[in-house]
């Protein structure tokens, strides 16, 4: 298997499956917290063991996510599984001690407009909220990662500078922050951007372990994976299924597909520890409960030598 692994890349990679949150925050139906429950055990038996399972936001702002609590009393607890949750503010924090999630995601956006649209304030505000949530996490021992949305494009203001990404990836590094998501959230990544990107924040922030966060709405997410896994990069964020959207973006769509981002490592000789199969069927147990197609392609092709019987199909003959 290493042997077709591209040199550089790393041997191993973690995935950190976003569906519960990303996804079905973007579906216009709540799930019932029983139907998040099922997925989620289906998900960890495919072998996932980070799941972004829901956000402690406003349930206003995001109605689908407002079972958090109930949710995460559910959820199994098994050693070695990561269940994290979005929190956006000391209310928030508060809650997810409350439920005893196992690491708090701050997030912000790189663009001042998308941060209003997306957390009603500044991004100088933001920063203040999250030094708050930091310090309860701390008092309750409970790690803290971060995520910057639209460090590659703002569907409002267009181009971001690398230097503003810079500017506050240090400002969470010196809250402490020492895992960092750096996120396309309506897919305006490209190749060169995403190489670009990851060399100044892997040189700015050494000590800051990166994970890549896209979408694939014009299609190259898996192009802009395989770019961060040149630059080393073993941490990718997706979605089962392909479900996924940012609400508060316009035309933004699903994220990376979780199941033919496994089947890229797989081929690549990239290991992930998740069965393949298992996670197609977590796919299609995904698409059942939205109640509409999901744009994943391997959960409709299957695994790249899965055979089909020759009387499958008829022969063109006459
Ligand atoms: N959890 C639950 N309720 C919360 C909350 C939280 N983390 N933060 C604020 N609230 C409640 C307040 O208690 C208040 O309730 P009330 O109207 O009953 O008094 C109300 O929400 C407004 O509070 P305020 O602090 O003024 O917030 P806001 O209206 O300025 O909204 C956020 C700020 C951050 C709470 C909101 O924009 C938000 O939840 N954004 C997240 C969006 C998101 O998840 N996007 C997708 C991820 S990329
Ligand atoms: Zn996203």
């Amino acid at each position: 298997m290493s042997e077709r692994r591209p040199k550089g890349w790393p041997a191993r990679a973690t995935i950190v499956e976003v569906g519960l949150r990303d996804g079905l925050q973007a579906e216009r139906a709540s799930l019932p917290t029983a139907t998040k429950l099922a997925l989620a055990e289906q998900l960890l038996a495919a072998g996932l063991r980070h799941l972004e399972v829901t956000s402690f936001v406003s349930p206003k702002a995001v109605p689908q996510l407002a079972d958090a609590a109930e949710l995460l009393a559910a959820l199994p607890r098994r050693p070695g599984v990561e269940l994290s949750a979005l929190v956006p503010n000391a209310k928030g924090a508060e809650r997810a001690v409350a439920a005893k999630v196992d690491a708090m995601v701050v997030f912000l956006s790189a663009s001042e407009s998308h941060n209003k649209k997306n957390l009603n304030r500044p991004i100088e505000q933001s920063l203040a909220d999250i030094a708050e949530v930091t310090m309860i996490a701390e008092a309750a021992r409970i790690p803290v990662h971060a995520a910057i949305s639209v460090c590659f494009g703002c569907p409002f203001e267009g181009e971001v500078p690398l230097s503003r990404v810079l500017e506050i990836a240090e400002e969470l590094a010196m809250l402490g922050i020492r895992h960092l998501s750096i996120a396309d959230t309506t897919g305006m990544a490209t190749p060169p951007l995403v190489r670009e990107r990851v060399e100044a924040l892997r040189q700015a922030l050494p000590g800051v372990r990166l994970a890549l966060h896209f979408h694939n709405t014009r299609g190259i997410g898996l192009c802009n994976v395989m770019v961060g896994l040149d630059c080393g990069i073993d941490r990718f964020e997706s979605s089962i299924g392909g479900m996924g959207g940012c609400p508060f973006a316009p035309g933004a769509t699903g994220n990376i597909c979780t199941e033919d981002l496994v089947y890229l490592l797989h081929e690549c000789g990239v290991e992930t520890g998740i069965d393949l199969e298992a996670l197609i069927a977590a796919a299609k147990a995904a698409e059942a409960a939205v109640g509409h197609p999901l744009p994943g392609q391997v959960m409709k092709a299957g695994p790249r030598l899965k055979l089909h019987p020759l009387e499958a199909v008829r022969t063109a003959a006459g």
